[in-house]
């Protein structure tokens, strides 16, 4: 068993949250609506029927949950702005009720010596924004630049670390492709301009943050899963490398000035629809890291039956290797081969900014015996240090999540923290996961 040594003294030791996942506290002080208070106040949207109304009111008890991740010895605190505290319609107006709660919510961390790294955009799109097109129209562009400059100027003097961005490819696939997340849109005249506009502002927002802060460290982060082929058959290595292409590498190499996987993707030329003149240059970035979020890996074959991408993945259940309580598959070789995948790219460094996954914890006498996360995390995180000991350049982990939260469309039945949420005392247990992350840490 490796130790927190064996990771550098630099190595960030961190968690992340979201928003929408644990503020709660939806119309207070001045708070605009996001498609996800949107798409969750809907029926039949999220599958316990629930919303992120509430959620864990981080927003009136985040001192004790930052005191929590402190006792864990943790020493990096991951979360995001909520656009509509800040700018209610998307744009226009400066909320300063939101800024006060953001620069309460900094200060805190200050106070118990966690070094703050703020995600700009953790998926809630202001609702006045989605009206007019959303991630589709070329108006979000501007109106996220201006979120970047308004929350760069007001928490620059205190946050050094910055993510523009939470998983483009998750928000624009699930929710402007297939319709399963917010907003609930779908096809492929969504999709496309979501990606492009989405690309945009993640190199737009970054140039914003630098405009502002010359200094501060900037990042994205982006979903990726290890897609491996069903056979060594070509046509399932070719099925193998779409799907790479669609889900790895698509949010990544345009930052990179690589452009759009086209050749591997030609659906994607479509996307030229979109161009602005430009706009090859402003999608570009120099990120001084890039977020690694992984949690499955991924098994693809060729099936001509799927439009544009001719492939499919197996489904999880039928790989044989053991599944989280949401059903994802548990493969830490997996973290491994992302990492050294994403080793390959002229990327300065990698930060793991999620990791983690969700089982059905019992309390018994106030305690939650959680075995398998427990496992889950010390498998991957294994992976991470083999990686990072073959040379890959890798600065931090941080667990998904500190506390149990709302998990999007699964709503509170996915239970991600390392913290036990009870959702109607609002009380933390901490499982044995975080005491192991506790005494790991020391
Ligand atoms: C990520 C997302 C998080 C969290 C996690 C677990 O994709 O960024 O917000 O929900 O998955 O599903």
């Amino acid at each position: 068993m490796y130790s927190k040594n064996d990771f550098g003294e630099k190595f960030r030791w961190g968690v992340s949250l979201a928003a929408y996942q644990v503020e709660g506290a939806y119309k207070d002080d001045g708070r605009g609506i996001s498609i996800w208070d949107h798409f969750s106040n809907r029926k039949n949207r999220i599958e316990d029927g629930s919303n992120g109304n509430v959620a864990c009111e981080f927003y009136y008890r985040y001192e004790q949950d930052i005191a929590l991740a402190k006792s864990l010895n943790l020493t990096n605190f991951r979360f995001s702005i909520s656009w509509t505290r800040i700018l209610p319609d998307g744009t226009g107006e400066v909320n300063m009720l939101g800024l006060d709660f953001y620069n309460r919510l900094i200060d805190c961390c200050l106070k118990y010596d966690l070094e703050p790294w703020v995600t700009l955009y953790h998926w809630d799109l202001p609702q006045a924004l989605e009206k007019q097109g959303g991630w589709t129209s070329r108006i979000v562009v501007n109106a996220f630049i201006k979120f970047a400059d308004v929350c760069s100027k007001s928490f620059g003097d205190r946050v050094k670390n910055w993510i523009v961005m939470n998983e483009p490819s998750t928000f624009t696939g699930l929710g402007y492709l297939i319709g399963y997340y917010a907003p609930g849109r779908f096809g492929i005249n969504n999709y496309l301009p979501a990606v492009h506009h989405a690309t945009l502002c993640q190199a737009e927002g970054a140039r914003m943050i630098r405009r502002n802060l010359p200094n501060a460290t900037i990042g994205t982060s982006i979903s990726c899963s290890y897609v491996a082929p069903s056979s060594d058959n070509p046509k399932q290595i070719a099925a193998a490398r779409r799907v790479d292409a669609l889900l790895n590498r698509l949010h990544i190499e345009p930052i990179l000035g690589m452009g759009y996987p086209v050749k591997d993707l030609p659906v994607l030329e479509q996307i030229e629809k979109y161009f602005h003149p430009y706009d090859e240059e402003l999608i570009k970035f120099d990120f001084d890291f890039i977020g690694i979020q992984n949690y499955f890996s991924l098994v693809a074959y060729n099936n001509p039956l799927i439009p544009y991408l001719q492939a499919f993945v197996v489904p999880f259940k039928k790989l044989n290797r053991p599944l989280t309580a949401n059903g994802w598959e548990v493969h830490p070789e997996g973290m491994y081969r992302i990492l050294k995948q994403f080793s390959a790219y002229p990327i300065k460094e990698l930060i793991v900014t999620e990791n983690g996954a969700a089982f059905h914890d019992r309390v018994e006498d106030n305690c939650v015996h959680d075995k398998r996360r427990l496992q889950y995390i010390q498998s991957y995180l294994g992976e991470v240090l083999r990686a990072k000991q073959e040379g890959v350049n890798i600065g931090g982990y941080f667990v998904w999540t500190l506390m149990d939260n709302f998990e999007w469309r699964a709503g509170f039945r996915s239970r991600f923290g390392i913290v036990h949420t009870d959702f109607v005392h609002q009380t933390r247990i901490i499982k044995d996961s975080g005491l192991w992350i506790r005494d790991f840490l020391k």
